[in-house]
């Protein structure tokens, strides 16, 4: 047998995984990657779309010398197969590279690390014109002349990443420029969400300030935690020795979300959308809005949330890509998930079955009416022409006043999310019980005290027999009338 040596083509595998697919937001987050697993604590993005365009990245993280510079750069840096630390983000030794390379033909990376000033470049036409793997390094001078030098050489250690001649932003792109915004806007939210858990400095982590165009980045929480109702508790799957935490939320109900909450969750659209599990590899968002296809995404599940937490020892079972946008649960997870979300939506098939509180655009009269005002929005109010209410209402004087209070505090104070929570959840809500005997004969003996005469009896009656819940009952109606009379 012979062996032969085959290194692969530079100029080609460099042009080939160019097209691994990151889209400019997805590549950016995997520079960031890096600069969180350098413990950085701020990091900024520079667009400059105007005549030689670049993006640049800029970190305060502990830097590179130079041997660490060069071997950064090399593709395959570190072996996939390598057990990591466990805060580190990294797992291919490619991401710098191929995100970079994703988005431009020359990928500058300057560094300082104990107030050296280290520099190394990949450009893809110089490479093609040696035919090799052609790495410069930067002299002092050279890398003197770099844009947002001053800001890099501004902390004691740090890296940055420059990414010039970026075509790919460019290709079909006639208004460059203009686009840039958008492009701006779609990584600006990415970016929030993805790494939310940093940007909050949620307790066991660094807490990361991420800047573009000098402006500060807030984190997206997907849960709106705090005001999301937490339906379980935290579940722990234990797999190879290591812990999956998983913990499912219900968002508030849509009537309960500010403007800026519901943009924040995505938009009207976006809430049924992005419901589904939102898997984190050490606090790194890396897929979200999917049910791995255990439960299809259904309309009374839209507001369920299940957040997965998995660290990067088992980074193997998860099939990651190298992009780290794809994440399948392995079986043993899988297994354990399900369940969890059966509870969530399991019971969403019982409807609300309670006779005559299901439409309310029928001729009874009801406790509560259905509204639906000119926004477009839907209000439950107290129907103030309901037997008993009115019969309240006609006191009088200042307990007219309460009970008109107490009216719409009990509209406004409607527990709607917890009620949302409860109808899909498996315990009986037990107001659905019809009512008693006891508990409606003395209500009707109220009612018909108030009349003067057979008149105002029989017309108490009438109605009575259209209003919930003693429409149910006629009866009781009648065998009452017959002994009123
Ligand atoms: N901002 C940075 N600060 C310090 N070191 C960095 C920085 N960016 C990259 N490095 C070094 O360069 C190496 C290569 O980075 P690269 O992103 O290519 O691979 P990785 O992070 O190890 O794995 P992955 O391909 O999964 O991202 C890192 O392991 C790290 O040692
Ligand atoms: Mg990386």
């Amino acid at each position: 047998m012979e062996v032969v040596p085959l290194p692969p083509n530079a100029p080609v595998l460099m042009e080939a995984t160019r097209a691994i697919g990151y889209s400019l937001e997805t590549a950016l987050a995997d520079i960031i990657d890096n600069s969180i697993t350098a413990d950085s604590t701020r990091v900024d993005i520079h667009f400059f779309p105007i005549g030689t365009a670049y993006i640049s990245i800029i970190d305060n993280g502990y830097g590179m010398t130079k041997e660490e510079l060069i071997n950064a750069m090399r593709y395959g840096s570190r072996n996939p197969l390598d057990n990591r630390a466990p805060a580190d983000l990294g797992r291919f030794g490619l991401g710098l590279k191929t995100a970079s390379m994703s988005q431009c033909r020359k990928l500058t990376v300057i560094s300082i690390k104990n107030g050296i000033v280290v520099g190394a470049q990949w450009d893809l036409d110089f490479i093609a014109s040696t035919d090799d793997w052609s790495l410069k390094l930067l002299s002092e001078d050279e890398i003197k002349f770099f844009p947002h030098l001053d800001e890099l050489l501004a902390s004691t250690s740090g890296t940055m990443i420059l990414w010039q001649e970026l075509d790919r932003l460019k290709v079909g792109d006639s208004k460059f420029d203009d686009n840039m915004g958008k492009h701006m806007d779609r990584v600006r939210e990415h970016l929030s969400l993805v790494f939310h858990r940093y940007i909050t400095g949620e307790s066991g982590l660094k807490k990361l300030q991420i800047y573009i165009n000098k402006v500060q980045l807030e984190s997206i929480d997907p849960f709106l935690t705090g005001k999301s109702t937490q339906v379980m508790d935290e579940e722990s799957i234990s797999i190879d020795g290591q812990k999956v935490l998983i913990r499912p939320y219900i968002l508030p109900h849509i009537s309960m979300l500010t403007e800026s909450e519901i943009k924040m969750l995505g938009g009207g659209e976006g809430l049924r959308k992005q419901q589904g599990f939102y898997v984190y590899r050490n606090k790194r968002l890396l897929v979200w809005g999917t049910w791995f296809r255990l439960m299809r995404q259904g309309e009374l599940s839209k507001l369920a949330r299940v957040r997965v937490d998995i660290p990067n020892s088992l980074d193997h079972m998860w099939t990651l890509d190298i992009k780290k946008s794809v994440a399948v649960p392995p079986e043993v997870v899988r297994k354990n998930l399900a369940p969890i979300i059966e509870k969530l939506a399991g019971s969403s098939k019982r409807t609300w079955t309670y006779r005559g509180k299901k439409e309310t655009e029928d001729s009874k009269i009801h406790v509560w009416n259905r509204l639906k005002t000119h926004e477009g929005g839907i209000v439950y109010e107290i129907n103030k022409d309901y037997p008993l209410v009115e019969a309240l209402r006609q006191l009088g004087g200042p307990t007219k006043r309460i009970v008109e209070q107490l009216l719409t505090q009990i509209e406004r104070g409607l527990p709607l999310n917890q009620l949302y929570v409860d109808l899909t959840g498996d315990e009986r809500v037990l107001n659905e019980n019809e009512p008693s005997k006891t508990d409606l004969i003395p209500l009707l003996n109220q009612l018909f005290s108030g009349c003067r005469n057979d008149l105002e009896r029989k017309e108490m009656a009438e109605r009575l027999s259209v209003t919930e819940p003693f429409d149910q009952y006629p009866e009781w109606l009648s065998e009452f009338l017959k002994e009123a009379n």
